[in-house]
């Protein structure tokens, strides 16, 4: 497959960079008319940030799987589209051709017809991360059915809400999921989470880890017995549902500043288009590579490039079910080496934690198949950056650090792998079509070099995120309102000397922990909620692993008169609890107040300060109505 769209010389870069600020709908519509349409769109864009209103590919007509799946079966059918490797090292890979992807995602489709899926419903996926739950995904995109995958480790009450939110009346689950040497019970917490929400209808449930599960009389059937009753009907054909560019595609939960997850909405046209263009020049994918993102299909890095990025680009991709460090710290390397790997992609927090190992688990392995490496999820250290460089990529396979986020749809800050330079810590230059600016406080734009500000985007671009799932406003309010006629990212940023881009972090109260946002005051409404508790404020500190980890101060009822650490455990408990074990505490102190103005909002600029290991320099504490808590709050420090 030719990719027309591929840059292939700095120059290049520099030339489609330059047309896509002058021309922005000459270039997309160059770039959309690589991909299959079942009608052409009628206009590239018609946009104002004010309400926010994007329109991408406006009256396009296609269905994202006839791209990721259809069109590769006549030159790609018999190459491998997916790889598995499964938890268990012993256990049977999987190799799924195109050929074998798309039988499986058309069975999948018409299962999912024969339960009362239409175009436009919502079905939440809850599955571990097997074959299965790629075919999940597809086969809704094929019906056009609404995806919502929620991560394998959010908890009953997360997925309540979410589908909730979403009103999703259909459920794809698992038996259960393997993780390492942990088993993860999917089915069960599903149906804590469905005492709340008796509108879902239907439930479908692949057996995996036979982790024994009640089936509910009406709601819940097997996905084994569905597929038999399509093979029984002769295993019809599932033409692909013609949607429009902008019909929704899926909703992704994620954390944001206030309480409650929003649900970021992607659409059909753009989100293809970009997916796959950002994936093949980030990468450059060439034909044959084998690519490794190493993320979880959960978050929007699985989404983007495991499944819809490389499947459009008629890649091979692989998906792996455990984790780097089980049964030991080689296991990465042992992938890399079976598989013969092309192109790895991962985790600042994964590289970190291997990192600990030492240079052990590396040795005997080879990793001469590696070309390019990648980063995504958080700012990735000098010393791992220089790890994963001479380590792994022995000194000769590029690194991309690539800066996005959900809303974003796919990368828009990195450099590509040796066509533009890289830069450690840095994710360099914008993608040709990605128009980022700096601002101050204030919104002023920020020009030059060495210069520091807030993040914004000024242009759309097509996979920008459309809505946040009914709630319009505060997809307005979060990312369109603070900035006129920008997006806003919620990360500040660096841009050096010549022009390259350094995401220095949130600037909002969302955390990143190990890559994963979460947000500080849904991780306190979660502490508060366990009795005893009065009050709670969450910050972030450096950790060596996971980024940032998360410290919690907690005003407890009875002071301490019990056992602390009991307490603590207890409250740890509550948060798996309410949102899942990913939000835990890494540190829990106990104090009498929180630092607060006369006009009662906390200043966690102290707190953050005193987690940090930062006692001197607290700043202006004058305006603190109770300073003497400070004093407390320092010598507690954990
Ligand atoms: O703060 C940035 C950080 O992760 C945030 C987005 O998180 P999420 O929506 O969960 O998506 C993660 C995967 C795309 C951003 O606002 N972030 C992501 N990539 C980088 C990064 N920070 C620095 N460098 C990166 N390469």
């Amino acid at each position: 497959m030719s990719y027309p769209f591929k840059i292939s010389s700095e120059e290049d870069y520099r030339k489609a960079w330059n047309k896509s600020v002058k021309d922005p709908e000459g270039f997309w519509d160059g770039v959309a008319s690589s991909f299959l349409w079942r009608k052409k769109w009628d206009s590239v864009l018609e946009w104002n940030f004010k309400d926010p209103d994007v329109k991408w590919f406006s009256g396009g007509k296609l269905n994202i799987t006839e791209n990721c799946l259809d069109r590769h079966l006549g030159l790609l059918g018999n190459q491998p589209a997916l790889i598995w490797e499964p938890n268990d090292p012993e256990g049977h890979h999987r190799v799924l051709t195109y050929r074998d992807l798309y039988n499986k995602v058309i069975q999948f489709a018409n299962v999912l017809k024969n339960n009362g899926v239409e175009k436009g419903d919502r079905v939440c996926i809850y599955m571990g991360m097997v074959p299965e739950l790629a075919i999940a995904v597809l086969a809704c995109a094929r019906i056009g059915a609404v995806h919502s995958v929620i991560f394998g480790g959010f908890s009953a009450q997360s997925i309540a809400d979410r589908l909730q939110d979403a009103q999703a009346k259909y459920i794809i689950t698992c038996d259960g999921a393997s993780r390492g040497a942990k088993e993860i019970p999917l089915k069960n917490v599903i149906d804590d989470a469905l005492v709340q929400c008796r509108f879902v209808e239907r439930v479908i449930v692949l057996t995996h880890t036979h982790t024994p599960v009640s089936m509910i009389k009406g709601r819940d059937v097997w996905w084994e017995d569905e597929i038999k009753k399509v093979e029984t009907m002769g295993n019809p054909d599932c033409p692909a549902e013609e949607m429009d560019a902008e019909d929704p595609l899926f909703i992704l939960y994620t954390s944001g500043s206030t309480g409650k997850p929003k649900g970021v909405v992607h659409t059909c046209g753009g989100y293809m288009v970009y997916t796959t263009y950002s994936f093949v020049n980030v990468f450059q994918y060439e034909p044959g590579d084998i690519h490794f993102c190493t993320a979880d299909i959960g978050w929007i890095t699985g989404h983007s490039y495991i499944l819809y990025g490389p499947l459009g680009a008629g890649a091979t991709t692989m998906m792996f079910e455990g984790i780097p460090t089980w049964p030991d710290a080689g296991r990465f390397w042992d992938i890399v080496d079976k598989y013969k790997v092309n192109i790895l992609y991962t985790a600042p927090t994964a590289i970190r934690s291997l990192m600990g190992y030492g240079l052990g688990p590396i040795h005997g392995h080879k990793l001469d198949s590696l070309k390019v490496l990648g980063s995504v999820g958080e700012p990735i250290n000098e010393e791992a950056w220089q790890w994963m460089h001479d380590n792994i990529g022995k000194g000769k396979c590029p690194i991309v650090d690539t800066w996005w986020q959900t809303e974003t749809g796919g990368i828009m800050i990195s450099n590509m792998a040796g066509i533009t330079p890289a830069k450690p810590t840095y994710a360099t230059l914008p993608l040709p079509g990605i128009q980022p600016v700096l601002v101050d406080e204030e919104g002023n734009e920020i020009e030059g070099n060495d210069v520091s500000g807030n993040l914004c985007i000024k242009h759309p671009w097509p996979s920008i995120i459309r809505t946040t799932y009914g709630d319009h406003e505060r997809c307005r309010q979060t990312y369109f309102s603070t900035y006129k006629d920008m997006y806003f990212t919620g990360d500040g940023c660096y841009r050096d000397a010549e022009g390259n881009y350094r995401i220095t972090g949130r600037v909002d109260d969302v955390l990143n922990v190990s890559g994963h946002r979460i947000g500080t005051a849904e991780v306190e409404n979660a502490i508060n909620m366990h009795a005893g508790v009065i009050e709670s404020a969450i910050v972030g500190y450096p950790h060596d692993v996971k980024g940032q980890g998360i410290y919690a101060y907690v005003i407890y009822d009875h002071p301490h008169s019990g056992d602390e650490n009991l307490t603590r455990q207890d409250i740890t408990q509550t948060v798996t609890r309410i949102i899942g074990p990913i939000a835990k505490p890494d540190k829990i102190q106990f104090v009498s107040g929180l630092p607060k103005t006369r006009s009662g909002k906390i200043m966690r600029r102290i707190l953050r300060k005193v987690a940090e290991g930062e006692t001197e320099n607290l700043g202006d504490t004058s305006t603190l109505l109770d300073p003497a808590v400070v004093e407390e709050i320092k010598k507690g420090r954990i």
